[in-house]
């Protein structure tokens, strides 16, 4: 599975960050991040809202511009060791510059840079989704659209919503999106992990994204399970993820399979694959012996992600060319 070609939609960008990486930069800068490892090196949390409080704990020593120029190039090192050809990742003007303009620019300046770097050295190609936390609130989520809305293009293409899901509801952050929108973004939301059906209807009906983060817990209701198959609304699905924060006991008791049989477009991605014990060959072999899926299967769910993808249709085709067979 390592070599196969693959597209990954849902990556957080600090998530992502190698164990040692931050252990480094945080040596580097003399910055406490006691509690965020274990004894053995790993990330350590006891439920996802522990996690979301170790994450920032760790995004606590990127603190420049040229700490995220590091970041994202051994990110994307990662992800191309193990076959990913085209990733779109979560990045929030919230870490990056404290959502001021000027400084969110520079941060972007140098998170591109590496990108084409990495374009340049691992034929990885990466592009941005700008992403409010959702319990730092709407006024927060606003400065952040604005960020996303005036830097817009080629390499920010989306914009989405992380964060604890239980707080607040879509239409609180409806604002946020119609900005994002009207300067041509993508549309996606993180709904269906921590709340259920419910969750997942509001999303649709307040922001009407073209891809949810997760909504794995459609399955719970499977009126809606058709109404996403109808619409063609694509799933982020994290199986990983969902195992490791206890979502579901094991790969295959995930609802993922469910999912596809049913016509649901599913997509497959890491979320912050150190933290989960994760990489997109992990989950791909995890979802080839548990759901026996073959080849075939791993091709559709490349083709939902490239037709889902927020990038410009030059790149699209670039990235299709890389999938077809070699003769
Ligand atoms: N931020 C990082 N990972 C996340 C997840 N799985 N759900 C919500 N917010 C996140
Ligand atoms: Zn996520």
């Amino acid at each position: 599975m390592k070599d196969l070609p693959k597209l990954e939609l849902h990556l957080h960008l600090e998530g992502a960050a190698p164990p040692a990486f931050i252990c480094g930069l945080a040596a580097e800068k003399h910055v406490d991040i006691s509690g965020v490892f274990d004894e053995g090196g790993h990330y350590s949390y006891t439920d996802f809202w522990h996690f979301l409080k170790v994450y920032e704990a760790a995004t606590s020593v990127l603190q420049t511009p040229e700490d995220y120029r590091r970041l994202t190039l051994a990110v994307l090192e990662e992800s191309a060791a193990h076959g990913v050809i085209y990733t779109e990742s979560f990045i929030s003007p919230d870490f990056c510059g404290g959502r001021d303009l000027a400084a969110w620019r520079d941060y972007l300046a140098a998170i591109e840079d590496a990108a084409a770097e990495a374009q340049a050295k691992m034929g990885i190609t990466l592009r941005a989704i700008v992403t409010p936390i959702r319990h730092f609130g709407p006024e927060k989520a606003r400065e952040v659209a604005i960020c996303a809305a005036e830097t817009a293009g080629r390499f920010v293409t989306g914009f989405g919503i992380a964060g604890d899901e239980k707080v607040l509801d879509p239409k609180d952050y409806l604002w946020s999106f119609d900005c994002a929108r009207e300067a041509g973004l993508g549309i996606t939301a993180h709904a269906g992990e921590w709340r259920g059906p419910e969750h997942i209807r509001a999303t649709l009906a307040a922001l009407n994204p073209s891809r949810i983060g997760h909504g794995v817990r459609a399955i719970e209701d499977l009126a809606l399970v058709d109404e996403l198959a109808e619409r063609g609304t694509v799933l982020e699905v994290c199986p990983g993820s969902n195992i490791a924060l206890g979502l579901y006991p094991d790969w295959r008791k995930h609802p993922i399979g469910q999912l596809f049989d049913r016509g649901v477009k599913v997509t497959v991605s890491t979320d912050d694959p150190p933290f989960f014990h994760t990489t997109m060959s992990r989950e791909w072999d995890r979802l080839a012996d548990a759901l026996d899926w073959d080849q075939g299967v791993f091709e559709t769910l490349n083709r939902t992600a490239l037709d889902a993808a927020f990038c410009d249709p030059e790149t699209k085709d670039k990235i299709a060319k890389k999938l077809e067979p070699r003769a």
